[in-house]
């Protein structure tokens, strides 16, 4: 196990202190990011003490230790899982030979590119959510958006500290531009387009995290494989803090939900009208939410068909997320099976399969956000509704990157005369009527004992402490 060094600056488990180069490069860095950090970080509370968990080690009983701390004062460290001995590459190409403790001159640039692009949607979510404390439904809600915020802000950490300590100069231009970069900024905006759209309300926060930060966790467990032994054990640790934040989601949109079912069982009613003038959000909106949320976050793993990913594979930098699931880890005369769409026809077409690595992890990934939705759908039959389900639109539905970009297909995978598309498009996504009621619901609430109407509290509160604990001191 290795133990942080809380008596640095930079708490670590990297020995900074015998680095001496590194060390002056990231505490030359870390006055910027404090600045960012006030500047475009939670607008309010940052005076405030939190309930929050920090991580003091790697290992999976003591890496989260809880505590009250003001934000700006949070211990933004430098974790990367622990060193195994005689690691092997484990795909592509050069499998068998030692994983790399630096980067080979040929990867450079395309790994700098890959820690670059991950590194840019860390605070780019913080950007996005920066207002959000203005409208929590509750405290605990409230301590929860900030340890989705602060552990957001130390995945920058993990990502600049690899650009410092591997990438010299250049490393150090990118790690600048970071907190240069801003979400939905005209002039600059972050890399990809999911990081820009605004989360001006709860219900898009609690999708973000649960549909967007599980493409996170997605691309953190093919960058978890990497041959380059530094960003593979800095995105295994990455991912013990993701997890909470799709938590944060799927609960999140669990308690709406419920919060819904109880007024359509009290009122007797399902009609939208009814549950919106009781203050809760009908089914059909909250589909409308999952639909956008879904939609966008697809196209993050972009192109069904790519070169690059194939490069990637082939050189051992980006594998699949848990690579040790497949046997065959090299895939080189190998093949996959994709819908393709060519003339206006869709097709059952087989492509090499190391041209498929995007698809393959996109196909894991929707997998993966139909095990909420199941969830949910039990859920509203226990209620006893069985005439309403949730799901997910087609992935061919609304798409900006790859084969269905910009194609008229519907959320049930028809294509559609674009004229007709255009006309129902709204039945589908939040309609600027649906935008305004949701903000109608947004309403601060800081009262430790109550919570919003539109969701119902919590089943139980942070690290065994009571629901209606004071998670942030307002006093
Ligand atoms: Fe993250
Ligand atoms: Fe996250």
């Amino acid at each position: 196990m290795s133990k942080l060094n809380y008596q640095e600056r930079i708490p670590n488990n990297i020995d900074l202190s015998n680095d001496l180069s590194l060390q002056r490069a990231l505490e030359h860095w870390q006055p910027k990011f404090k600045s960012w950090w006030k500047d475009m970080g939670p607008e309010g509370f940052q005076s405030y003490d939190v309930y929050l968990r920090t991580a003091i080690s790697v290992d999976a009983a003591g890496w989260a230790s809880y505590g009250k701390v003001k934000m700006p004062e949070y211990r933004w460290g430098i974790f990367l899982a622990d060193q195994a001995n005689d690691k092997k590459i484990h795909f592509g190409d050069s499998i068998g030979k030692p994983v790399w403790q630096q980067v080979p001159g040929d990867y450079r640039s395309v790994l700098r590119r890959l820690i670059v692009t991950q590194g840019d949607t860390e605070p780019a979510s913080v950007e996005q959510q920066r207002m959000l404390g203005k409208t929590c439904p509750s405290i605990y809600d409230l301590r929860n958006l900030f340890q989705v915020n602060v552990e957001e802000g130390r995945h920058l950490w993990a990502m600049v500290y690899l650009l410092h300590a591997y990438f010299g100069r250049d490393g150090r231009e990118e790690a600048e531009s970071l907190l240069e970069r801003n979400s939905g900024d005209q002039d600059n905006p972050r890399i990809l387009g999911t990081f820009n759209e605004p989360i001006s309300d709860w219900v898009s926060f609690f999708m973000f995290t649960y549909f967007t930060d599980r493409d996170g966790k997605y691309q953190l467990k093919s960058l978890a494989e990497s041959s380059f032994d530094p960003l593979a054990r800095t995105c295994q640790f990455m991912l013990t803090e993701e997890a909470h934040h799709m938590q944060v989601g799927e609960s999140g949109i669990t308690r709406m939900i419920e919060r819904t079912l109880e007024l359509m069982k009290k009122l007797n009613s399902d009609s939208p009208e009814t549950i919106r003038s009781a203050g809760a959000i009908d089914l059909i909106t909250i589909q409308k939410y999952i639909n956008f949320w879904f939609s966008s976050s697809l196209d993050l793993f972009g192109s069904e068909i790519s070169t690059n990913a194939a490069t990637a594979f082939a050189n051992g930098l980006k594998g699949r997320p848990d690579e040790f699931r497949y046997d065959n880890h090299i895939e080189k005369d190998t093949f996959y099976e994709i819908e393709n769409y060519v003339d206006g026809k869709v097709f059952k077409d087989k492509v090499p399969m190391r041209n498929a690595m995007n698809e393959i992890t996109r196909r894991a990934y929707v997998d993966d956000c139909n095990i909420g939705i199941k969830r949910w759908n039990r859920l509203i039959k226990k209620y006893g509704y069985e005439e309403y389900s949730l799901s997910l639109p087609s992935t061919k539905f609304r798409r900006n990157i790859g084969i269905w970009a910009n194609l008229p297909f519907d959320i049930n995978g028809n294509f559609l005369k674009t004229e007709y598309y255009n006309k129902l498009i709204s039945s589908w996504l939040p309609s600027d009527n649906d935008k305004k009621f949701i903000n109608s619901l947004m309403i601060q609430e800081l009262d430790p004992s109550k919570t919003a109407s539109w969701i119902t509290k919590p089943k139980r509160g942070i690290n065994n402490q009571d629901i209606e604990f004071d998670y942030v001191d307002l006093n």
